[in-house]
């Protein structure tokens, strides 16, 4: 069924004013890359984590789009996230990937959300909220060595069958792998051998989930081991490369934009921003750009090689990004309301997540994450 885009992904800000800085949505290009995953997992069932806000893209327009193209279960980290997707109409099936507060629990089942558990004591009490009327959900999770949240295999049983003596319908068992980026890290394989040990003493136990999962986006192109029933990918949807050793054709998602809103000449040896860090070599145009470190454009960015783009050409950042600006040299063809991109391409230039992440020592994961409530999401689609 197609879902109408409209009204989607703008719960935190208030954007009937328009702002010379915005983030581009390509929802098609979102669709490209569900449907070339859906062809790199074999037979698994693609579904997809638009936690966060989708990783900065606009959760409800991106968790329809994907479901549009064939993504068949939603992952979010917060029961607050999954709420938001019902309230938009979405009925497949959501995981909310670890232990909420007790006091969301009741809010969960009426949403017909699953719940993942790994402490008994959250069992024990996971149970008395059963009732004949409304079922509950539960995806038991193992840690098999990640050390974040899950059960040690050892204590596993015990939670899955209180689970169950209690009503609750245990659907899915699944574990998360640290390395996945690195695929010959032997963590991988130690990992996947302790699951799969796990689920075969599961198994002669009597006790068969339907579902059982295991990979990020970096296992599921490059671990097809660790595939089982359905992949949980996140990056990858966004159009962004999940480890140094895919080239799938993914395509960028998100672009971030400004225009110029300022050109000045700056004298040689005057300094430029707060503390007067850099100083004009020589006689130079500086523009400002009216995005800053409040959007989630890393002030980090600005003695480290930033860059925008602006007339299709790469330009140096100078002087220290502020929290709502940010100053580039130009020279005398660039002009007050010219497009900049911060990530994107323009014309035949690009500048990626993953090359700002390199830049600032981090992962692109924290570069799109990273883009603020106060930027608008602009969402593009041809249908
Ligand atoms: C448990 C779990 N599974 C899957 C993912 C998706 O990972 P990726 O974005 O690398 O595909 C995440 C994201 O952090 C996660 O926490």
């Amino acid at each position: 069924m197609l879902r109408k885009l409209l009204g989607g992904g703008h719960r935190h800000a208030h954007h009937a004013i328009d702002r010379w800085a915005w983030a581009d949505i390509d929802l098609d290009a979102l669709t490209h890359n569900v449907q070339l995953l859906k062809k790199s997992i074999g037979d698994a069932e693609l579904w997809v984590v638009v936690k966060a806000n989708a990783y900065g893209h606009g959760d409800v327009p991106c968790a329809m789009t994907a479901l549009n193209a064939g993504a068949t279960g939603l992952l979010v980290a917060l029961a607050e996230e999954a709420v938001t997707l019902r309230h938009a109409g979405i009925d497949e099936p959501i995981l909310v990937l670890s232990e909420q507060p007790r006091s969301d629990w009741q809010t969960m089942i009426d949403h017909g959300l699953i719940f993942t558990v790994y402490n008994i004591e959250t069992a024990r009490e996971l149970v008395k909220l059963v009732t004949p009327k409304k079922p509950v959900h539960a995806h038991v999770k193992i840690d098999t060595g990640m050390n974040r949240v899950g059960v040690d295999p050892a204590h596993a049983n015990e939670v899955i069958d209180t689970l169950i003596a209690g009503g609750v319908i245990v659907d899915g068992i699944y574990t998360h792998l640290a390395c996945a980026d690195e695929p010959s890290r032997p963590e991988n394989s130690r990992q996947l051998d302790a699951f799969d040990s796990f689920l075969s003493a599961l198994n002669a136990r009597g006790v068969n989930p339907a579902r059982v999962h295991a990979a990020n986006s970096a296992a599921a192109l490059l671990i097809p081991r660790s595939r089982f029933s359905f992949v949980r990918v996140g990056i990858a949807m966004y159009g962004i490369q999940p480890s140094a050793l895919t080239d799938l054709n993914l395509k960028p998602v998100l672009s971030l934009r400004a225009r110029v809103s300022h050109v000045h000449k700056v004298r040689a040896g005057e300094p430029v921003s707060y503390g007067a860090r850099w100083n004009a070599p020589a006689d130079t145009i500086i523009a400002t750009v009216p995005i800053g470190y409040a959007d989630g454009v890393a002030r980090r960015l600005s003695f480290t090689g930033g860059e925008v783009l602006i007339g299709g050409r790469r330009l140096p950042i100078r002087g220290a990004i502020t929290m709502d600006q940010l100053m580039v040299e130009v020279d005398e063809s660039v002009k007050i309301g010219d497009e900049v991109v911060i990530i994107g391409g323009q014309g035949s230039e690009s500048i990626s997540a993953e090359e700002i992440a390199t830049k600032i020592d981090t992962i692109p994961y924290e570069v799109v994450c990273d883009v603020s409530v106060r930027i608008e999401r602009k969402y593009h689609s041809a249908n």
